[in-house]
């Protein structure tokens, strides 16, 4: 992918549509899927489309990794001039050692693997193509949070 089709974009539609998407799926696995927005949020210069693959494949590994039970938080808040926005579990966690290389293509730590390891590699090129940069924070046996911090 190397071009974005850019227009404004709503951040609390963006996270409602993605918790629509996975609300049948988490409700299976008793997880509460949560949508927490810091108001007022001005609107994004993004393109939709790669916004929503990016939450759906950190939705997707979140409901992998998280038991039976937890709880799944989409959360966006302003943070000067770049909305921060971030998916966060209370599941298994990412080994520290592993967290520096998650972004790489076909990384894949554990058991519970995906599809080919590609998602987070994925995510983090939309992520920089918009001008904004993603990390992790995650606590092995607590939960995972990815964020994004987009330009406003
Ligand atoms: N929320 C999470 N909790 C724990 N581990 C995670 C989480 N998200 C990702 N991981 C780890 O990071 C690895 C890479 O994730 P990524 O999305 O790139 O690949 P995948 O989900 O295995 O495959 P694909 O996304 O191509 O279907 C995963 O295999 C998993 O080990
Ligand atoms: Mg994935």
């Amino acid at each position: 992918m190397k071009k974005l089709s850019l227009a404004p974009c709503g951040i609390e539609d963006l996270l409602e549509q993605a918790r629509g998407r996975f609300y049948a799926q988490a409700d299976e696995q008793n997880i509460i899927l949560l949508v927490e927005v810091q108001e007022p949020l001005p609107r994004l210069h993004a393109d939709q489309a790669q916004l929503d693959r990016v939450l759906d494949n950190l939705l997707d590994n979140a409901l992998r990794h998280t038991p039976e039970n937890g709880l799944i938080r989409l959360q966006a808040r302003r943070h000067g001039e770049r909305v921060i926005v971030s998916v966060e579990d209370n599941g298994e966690g990412i080994a520290y050692g592993q967290q520096g290389r998650i972004f790489e293509p076909f990384v894949q730590v554990g058991r519970k693997k995906g599809g080919a390891g590609l998602g987070l590699a994925l995510c983090k090129e939309i992520v920089q193509l918009h001008g904004g940069r993603m990390g992790v924070y995650s606590r092995p046996g607590q939960g995972t949070q990815f964020y994004m911090a987009l330009p406003l």
